[in-house]
């Protein structure tokens, strides 16, 4: 390897460019936000005298969690340096017996389906809404738990996701009333709501509305490093010591202090100056957000939607921009951001954009991405529709993923399989997961039937150029089905 191809020199060359990151960590590469850590060696130690061990905390590390229960009001709260994903991981272990039975919403994050597939689930999926024709998903009903509840009594928890990656917010409240209704603790993944706690603008934390387990990323919304995040206990109705347990398994038994020092120092900003950061940062958003209001072909995920298809809120800190009728697709948008202006979205799919903002920006990048959008939008106007979207269309984003399930993830993963062709796979039971990453919510998952409209989902994402991943085939031209008897 050459010298300058180390990926050290390569994440440095980025670094100084003019790429401005509207993707994760919430710290936005924010020089004033890191300046205390300094040489990130001086401070890398591991578990020796005097400095606690997370897998046992009896000193610093029990205390500082101790602190942190009591900043956000949890009964316990646990430092994760393998992210949500290993909170999502030990939530759903912890509170599900081998081979019983979850609800889980099914735009629930890979962590959760990997959980699954562990511990031999048996998973029963409660659907979000989808929001009008713009391809985008709402809310998750509490009516919709209560009924599947209602039918199943041997769900032993329910887990949804709120906010969704785009921003949207369930009725968390009544989700909890329902579940405790049956006695099942709520898990809520709030992997992407990690700043709800601290901003009085932004929609209210799980933790707070009932809630038995709640998950969140700091890394993603909050001055963070990646990877770290922080699972909440409240009440207890879930068995803190089997999730304990859990923890153990699924967190490195070398935990980064660097890691758990800048969880803590992103509690401690985030409870103190952070608070009146987050309404100044509130404010940028609303002036951004009328600028873009200003788009007259691309449009913006807005407050008209709260109230209709379950969208109990949104979290206005995800800037969604939809390209419907613009003869432009998600990853088209995303590309020209890219390309022309140095912007670099967090993902996008066949209809829209995201862009993360946190209180990492500066006022220069957001007005860098209201000007480029306000830019493209301008020059849409003379763009001629293009004539094969209304059926990209029909299949990508309008299609709501309901797969029959077949057979348990742990089935359908291990059983006897086959590749075929994708375009011939109609009818057969799927041996694997496919999903576009980001978001990481599969469109099929082992051992769940490959109905028509899921496998022109995955062929019209793959001609879009989004990422779709999950294939053991890289090339994407087939699938492992599982073999026939
Ligand atoms: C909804 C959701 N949950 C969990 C995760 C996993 O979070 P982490 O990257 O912190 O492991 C993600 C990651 O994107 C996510 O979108």
């Amino acid at each position: 390897m050459r010298q300058e191809e180390r990926l050290i020199k390569r994440l440095k060359t980025y670094s100084a460019s003019d790429f401005y990151p509207f993707h994760m960590p919430g710290h936005k590469r924010n020089p004033e936000l890191g300046a205390e850590y300094g040489n990130p060696f001086e401070i890398d130690i591991t578990e020796i005298h005097g400095f606690d061990n997370l897998h046992h905390p009896e000193g610093i590390l029990k205390e500082s969690m101790e602190w942190a229960a009591s900043v956000y009001g949890a009964d316990h709260t646990y430092y994760l340096v393998n992210g949500s994903s290993c909170g999502v991981l030990a939530a759903v272990c912890g509170t599900v017996s081998h081979g019983g039975t979850i609800l889980m919403s099914r735009n629930c994050h890979k962590a959760a389906y990997n959980a699954a597939f562990l511990n031999h689930l048996d998973v029963r999926y409660v659907y979000p809404q989808v929001i009008g024709d713009l391809g985008i998903q709402g809310g998750i009903l509490p009516e919709d738990v209560e009924n599947i509840l209602q039918e199943n009594p041997g769900i032993q928890a329910v887990l949804i996701v709120s906010p969704t990656y785009d921003g949207v917010v369930s009725d968390v409240a009544g989700i909890a009333e329902a579940a405790h209704r049956y006695g099942k603790p709520l898990i809520v993944d709030e992997a992407h709501g990690a700043h709800f706690p601290f901003g009085e603008d932004f929609p209210v934390s799980a933790l707070d509305l009932g809630a038995d387990v709640v998950i969140q990323s700091l890394h993603k919304t909050l001055p963070s490093f990646t990877q770290t995040a922080v699972m909440h206990v409240k009440g207890d109705l879930a068995p803190v010591a089997e999730l304990e347990r859990y923890l153990r398994i699924f967190q490195s038994s070398s935990p980064s202090y660097l890691f758990m020092a800048g969880i803590e120092n992103c509690i401690y900003h985030m409870d103190r100056e952070g608070r009146t950061e987050m309404g100044k940062f509130y404010r940028s958003l609303q002036n951004l957000r009328a600028e873009l209001r200003g788009m007259l072909h691309l449009r913006l995920l807005d407050e008209e939607w709260v109230g209709r298809f379950g969208v109990y809120g949104l979290d206005c800190s995800k800037i969604v921009v939809m390209v419907d009728n613009t003869g432009l697709n998600g990853a088209g948008l995303e590309r020209i951001l890219r390309e022309r202006y140095h912007l670099e979205m967090e993902m996008c799919t066949a209809d829209y954009v995201v862009a993360i903002t946190s209180l990492g920006d500066r006022s220069e990048g957001l007005k860098r991405l209201a000007d480029a959008l306000l830019e493209i939008d301008r020059e849409l106007t003379d763009e001629p529709e293009d004539p094969d979207r209304e059926s990209d269309l029909e299949w990508s984003g309008r299609v709501t993923s309901k797969p029959e399930v077949e057979m348990t993830i742990y089935e359908g993963l291990t059983a006897g399989k086959e590749p075929v062709a994708v375009s011939d796979s109609v009818g057969r039971i799927s041996g694997e997961f496919v999903y576009i990453y980001p978001p990481g919510i599969p469109i099929v998952a082992p051992g769940e039937m490959l109905l028509p409209s899921l496998v022109h989902t995955i062929e019209e994402y793959q001609e879009m150029g989004l990422s779709v991943q999950g294939l053991a085939d890289e090339s994407g031209r087939t699938i492992q089905v599982v073999k026939r008897p």
